[in-house]
């Protein structure tokens, strides 16, 4: 048909047309590995080119083209995530992959109000260095935090491991530099700490995955850490249990900077694994609650519901503190590491129901014939549930059905991504859907960015 432009033609273009907007050097055809597979190794689709801007305008510059295309573009920084929201999607028109791994090192930080802004492909680990040099510290860590980057913690409002202490990330960010799906650049005004100024559009970009704008520049609060903190681990029977111990952990006057929990199976396998020797004595049924206080560093502050406990260990030097956080921290690379199908789950559920979802998680897994296990952020009662399956059963829709019914969240840190899309009304009622789904179509009329993450 004369005259008609076909979709081949246009794919075939674009890396040709991108570079005529950015250098060649920034430009490749296909995505290497590492960029194409998810963390866990699961594979994403084909890209139309793969892009490396160096700073908002180029970002702007590729968005416009891609508008103009009707091209999607899918948003990629460390890709350390678990939901298949950092790929490119297996279904539908190939993206523009664009990487920000060139949007990276601090800019600045000021030491007196306690900010740093950064780039967005900035480590979590680098962030983390560059506000202790200063004596600051920034509230979101996490095991991953040497890949892991600062925007793409925004995107999915990650909380870490200091979640009981500082709050998710949306907590901490005080200002964000991003690009409109359809190029328009949105400036941060750096300085302000407080602006109540009509809508939270800082706020609402957290969390939202890359689904409304591309995040280029973060600038966030930072706390001032403590002299020094002592690490504590000690069997539990049940999380209602930890989540109440946590509670009342640290004595009047000190904060509680972690609790965490682990099963006891998994924390044992984490010592194999390590080759190190168990801190507790072995014990294949309840959970290890991990504790840390903000203290003198010698468990001062810590309360004596916990030290009283005879089993309680107490890690006051540098070296046992490191042991217990490496056991809990291994956990993820631990579970992937197991033969068979790996289903993750990252929910929420109230304290009081905490036992009876690991109670449920466990007949469903017998009932399998597979393995699990459960660690995450005990005060949040935010559970990261393991499940490996030696057959090809998917689980997921009856364990997050379960999930809404002991009126838990179907997702509480790592987002909706597209492994979890179709059961976000498992969560959200159909108001909040149709008021999700008009702020996307305001924002991004064209559905181009990141298509297929949160929305079906
Ligand atoms: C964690 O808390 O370690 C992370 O969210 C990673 C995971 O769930 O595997
Ligand atoms: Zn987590």
């Amino acid at each position: 048909m004369p005259g008609r432009v076909r979709m081949g033609d246009v794919m075939s273009q674009i890396p040709d047309r991108l570079a005529q907007v950015l250098t060649s050097d920034q430009v490749a055809t296909t995505a290497t590995p590492s960029q194409t597979n998810d963390w866990l190794g699961q594979p994403g689709g084909p890209v139309a080119a793969v892009v490396h801007p160096m700073a908002a305008d180029e970002v702007s510059k590729v968005l416009q083209l891609a508008s103009q295309l009707g091209v999607p573009v899918q948003i990629q920084s460390g890709n350390t995530g678990l939901v298949g929201g950092s790929t490119p999607p297996r279904n539908g028109q190939a993206p523009i992959l664009l990487c920000l791994d060139r949007m990276t090192g601090v800019r600045h930080i000021d030491s007196d109000t306690g900010q740093l802004i950064a780039g967005a492909g900035t480590t979590i680990a680098e962030v983390q260095d560059v506000a202790a040099q200063h004596g600051w510290r920034y509230g979101v860590d996490l095991a991953a935090r040497d890949t892991a980057t600062i925007g793409g913690t925004v995107a999915t409002n990650a909380g870490g491991v200091r979640v009981c202490a500082y709050g998710s990330t949306r907590a901490q960010v005080l200002g964000l530099e991003f690009v409109l799906a359809d190029g328009a650049v949105v400036s941060d005004r750096p300085g302000l700490s407080k602006d109540n100024t009509g809508y939270d559009l800082v706020g609402l970009l957290c969390g939202s995955e890359g689904t409304l704008a591309v995040v280029t520049q973060v600038r966030v609060k930072l706390w001032r850490p403590p002299m020094q903190a002592t690490t504590l681990a000690l069997p539990v029977d049940g999380l209602v249990e930890a989540a109440a111990l946590s509670g009342s952990a640290a004595g009047p006057g000190f904060s509680l900077l972690a609790a965490e929990v682990v099963d006891r199976s998994s924390w044992h396998a984490a010592t194999l694994m390590s080759d190190r020797a168990d801190p507790l004595a072995h014990s294949a049924e309840g959970f290890v609650l991990l504790l840390e206080v903000g203290d003198g560093g010698e468990g001062q502050g810590v309360a004596e519901v916990i030290t009283e406990r005879p089993e309680t260990v107490v890690a006051t030097q540098m070296s046992q503190r490191r042991l217990l956080w490496q056991l809990r921290e291994i956990q993820t690379t631990l579970w992937s590491r197991l033969p068979g199908a790996l289903h993750k789950f990252d929910v929420s559920v109230p304290a009081a129901e905490l036992d009876a979802l690991a109670a449920e998680t466990e007949a469903l897994t017998n009932r399998l014939g597979g393995r699990s296990g459960i660690f995450g952020h005990i005060r949040e009662g935010n559970l990261h549930i393991q499940l490996v399956l030696p057959g090809h059963e998917d689980p997921t829709r009856e364990l997050l059905s379960l999930v809404g019914e002991l009126g838990g969240s179907i997702s509480a840190e790592h987002g909706i991504g597209r492994y979890k899309s179709e059961y976000l009304d498992l969560r959200r009622s159909a108001a909040e859907m149709a008021t999700m789904r008009a702020v996307k179509k305001s924002l991004d009329p064209q559905g181009l960015l990141n298509p297929g993450v949160l929305f079906r």
